[in-house]
């Protein structure tokens, strides 16, 4: 069964890596969909995030997974690639509500497609992508909160950008 995980991944993380690894051990194939929306502005460019996705994805060898990106609405592009489910990860109450609301709202466009929530590990539950950003450039340590592959590249791009 294929599952599709989308997500800005601005950068990707290690909590992201987490909730990935787990989705990998449920699903035959994981679609990591990189949302590629200009109204976003994300930091890095998609060249960027889809090379340090497939850089964790090549280290962690995982097999049966690959990246990709979209545009527009999440559910036509699950169906595209064939996802019955879409995989978001939880870190703690505050994801909820949010994650609530896109969940319903992806079900009434799609009722055929299903959001299942996985927990990120303790360690990774105050992990996130802004959270990176912000410490890489102000000249702190990311090295331990992204994949180490890409931690050099996301570094230097956050303190000269
Ligand atoms: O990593 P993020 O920013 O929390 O991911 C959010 C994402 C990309 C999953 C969400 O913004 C999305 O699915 N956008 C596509 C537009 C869409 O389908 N909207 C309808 C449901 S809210």
């Amino acid at each position: 069964m294929h599952c599709i995980y989308p997500g800005s991944f601005d950068p990707f993380t290690n909590g992201h890596l987490d909730v990935l690894r787990r989705a990998n051990a449920l699903f035959d194939d994981v679609v990591v969909s990189i949302l590629n929306n200009a109204q976003k502005q994300p930091y890095f460019t998609l060249r960027e995030r889809l090379k340090f996705i497939e850089n964790a994805i090549e280290a962690e060898k995982l097999q049966g997974v690959r990246v990709d990106s979209f545009d527009g609405l999440l559910v036509e592009h699950a169906r595209k690639v064939g996802a019955k489910c879409i995989i978001r990860g939880l870190r703690a109450v505050p994801d909820f509500e949010y994650e609530l609301q896109m969940a319903g709202l992806n079900r009434m466009l799609a009722p055929d497609i299903e959001t299942l929530f996985l927990m990120t590990s303790v360690q990774f539950a105050c992990v996130s992508a802004s959270a990176v950003k912000e410490i890489g450039r102000s000249g702190g340590d990311i090295s331990h909160l992204v994949p180490a592959p890409s931690a050099d590249e996301i570094m230097e791009r956050l303190r000269k950008p």
